[in-house]
């Protein structure tokens, strides 16, 4: 079974409490059991890890290069910002979907800039939880498991 990271950056551990207006009701645990349920219906083995430490998400992706096929990634803020991981995910050679709950376009303006969407596959961003769920199944479709 093809393995995939589902990776959560900063302040998403908080979800649930956090501008729920914003990004929904559902706590990342709740999320993360309706990408597990998804997965087993589509036969991809997911693993899912939260930091909100920039470093901590280098070293997840670069761990990932061992085991994974591919990844699943909201960055949170450091979206806007990082370098450091727009070249972790340059780097890794495995594909990585940028995800995100809101729609960063309709939002101020400095959430329109990505520094990873560049060296992502494909971005899906504005469908609440079900951007994690419609990410994975355009991964699986990608890594060739779960489509036609
Ligand atoms: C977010 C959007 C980012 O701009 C913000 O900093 C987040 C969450 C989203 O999922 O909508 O932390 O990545």
């Amino acid at each position: 079974m093809k393995e995939i990271l589902v990776l959560n950056g900063p302040n998403l551990n908080l979800l649930g409490k956090r501008e729920p207006e914003i990004y929904g009701s559902l706590t990342l645990a709740e999320i993360d059991e309706r990408v597990a349920a998804l997965a087993v219906d589509i036969g991809i083995l997911p693993r899912f890890v939260q930091s909100n430490v920039e470093g901590v998400l280098v070293d997840e992706l670069h761990a990932a290069m061992r085991w994974a096929e591919g990844a699943i990634f909201n960055a949170g803020a450091y979206t806007h910002s990082s370098i450091a991981l727009r070249d972790a995910i340059a780097a890794v050679g495995y594909p990585v979907i940028e995800v995100h709950l809101s729609n960063t376009d309709a939002r101020e303006e400095f959430r329109r800039v990505s520094m990873i969407g560049p060296v992502c596959v494909g971005t899906v961003k504005g469908f609440g939880w079900r951007s994690y769920t419609l990410a994975l199944r355009a991964l699986a479709e990608l890594i060739g498991e779960g489509g036609d």
